[in-house]
């Protein structure tokens, strides 16, 4: 019998992998590989993610195909968990040929998600944020933030970041791992302390609950949010009134109105494609003064991109294990026969 292995790429394997090519290197190439599936927006098949929720959190099927791949990921958000020493957010992925239906690659995503939505953040800002931008606030400081605070510094020429979280010990952590990163860092008492001069800010807090991380009054002119932690029915960050004030672009409308800031407004308020901006069909940032808001809650076009460049880089590296994981019986009808040849 011959085995159909199908690549594993472990958490274990994805570490050693991101260490081998460099953090930096990793968030710049996929933010140039999100961008270039962004690019091709219209011929991906695309549905909102599929959420089933409970008291506690929610566990998400994010499915996308371009045609000759297909891929998913299934993701968890459960802000309660760190409390009990678990991650909020989990997640694993696997790639698909279109032609046969046989996976290609199964991954970790735990961390593939935190460098492919500290990829997207930043490439988004690279089109968004006012020209010049080096000072951002970073407000959470959990497992998402050292990724977003690396990633801005790759792509968007970041320099400064200023820390804050409710939890003091979560702004100490994020401060002792970007130490020697080459970023100015800036541990903050408050949020508005955090927002001092920054013409970024990214807001990433867990919290199951219509959080006001930021208010209206606390914005000056001119400022991009990246708001990346609300992203689920009833979990969101910023206060109306900064909507209503913002230019707002969002990844995929469908999805967005239902799990992002915008589930604030109603059904109809205008949003812009972020694709669209990146193919130049419409308008980005229209001047130094105004708001920009780039409302991410995170679609599986970005983790199509993140998937198909570790499967790349798994191969090209050897740094991956085959699993065993789909029945190939020599003759296709004869599965049952396989179990029985298996006895001996
Ligand atoms: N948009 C996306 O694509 C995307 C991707 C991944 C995660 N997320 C979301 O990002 C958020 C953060 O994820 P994580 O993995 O870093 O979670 P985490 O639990 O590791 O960290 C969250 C941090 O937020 C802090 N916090 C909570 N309330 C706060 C408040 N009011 N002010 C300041 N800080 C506060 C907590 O103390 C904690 O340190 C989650 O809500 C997650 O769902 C979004």
């Amino acid at each position: 019998m011959m085995l159909n292995l199908v690549p594993f790429v472990s958490v274990d394997k994805m570490m050693q992998l991101v260490l081998h090519l460099g953090i930096e290197r990793v968030l710049i190439d996929l933010a140039a590989e999100i961008e270039a599936d962004f690019r091709r927006w219209p011929l991906f098949d695309k549905t909102p993610r599929i959420a089933s929720h409970s008291d506690v959190g929610v566990i998400e099927l994010m499915p996308t195909s371009d045609g000759v791949t297909y891929g998913f990921k299934y993701v968890n958000g459960h802000p309660a968990n760190m409390k009990q020493g678990l991650q909020t957010v989990t997640a694993f992925g696997l790639l698909a040929d279109v032609a046969t239906g046989y996976p290609v690659l199964l991954s970790e995503m735990t961390i593939l998600t935190a460098l492919r939505t500290a990829a997207t953040s930043a490439m988004a800002a690279k089109h968004l944020a006012p020209k010049g931008a080096t000072t951002m606030a970073l407000i959470g400081n959990g497992a998402q933030a050292e990724f977003q605070a690396l990633a801005f510094k790759a792509i968007c020429g970041l320099t400064e970041v200023r820390l804050y979280d409710i939890d003091p010990a979560a702004t100490a952590k994020c401060a002792r791992n970007l130490a020697g990163s080459g970023l100015n860092v800036v541990q903050c008492a408050t949020p508005e302390e955090a927002i001092l001069g920054a013409q970024i800010i990214t807001t990433v807090t867990a919290d199951k609950t219509n959080a006001t991380i930021l208010t209206d009054n606390m914005l000056g002119a001119g400022v991009h949010i990246n708001g990346v932690g609300g992203d689920c029915p009833g979990k969101t960050e910023l206060h109306r009134d900064i909507l209503l004030r913002s230019k707002i672009f969002v990844e995929y409308p469908a999805q967005t109105r239902v799990e992002g800031e915008i589930q604030q407004l109603d059904p109809d308020h205008p949003v812009t494609e972020l694709w669209q901006v990146i193919t130049g069909a419409t308008q980005g940032r229209t001047s130094a003064a105004e708001v920009t808001l780039f409302d991410s809650v995170g679609f599986a076009i970005e983790d199509f991109a993140a998937l198909r460049y570790i499967l790349a880089k798994s191969k090209a590296t050897g740094l991956y294990d085959n699993l065993d994981m789909i029945a190939d019986p020599d003759d296709p009808r004869d599965l049952y026969g396989m179990i029985l040849r298996a006895a001996g």
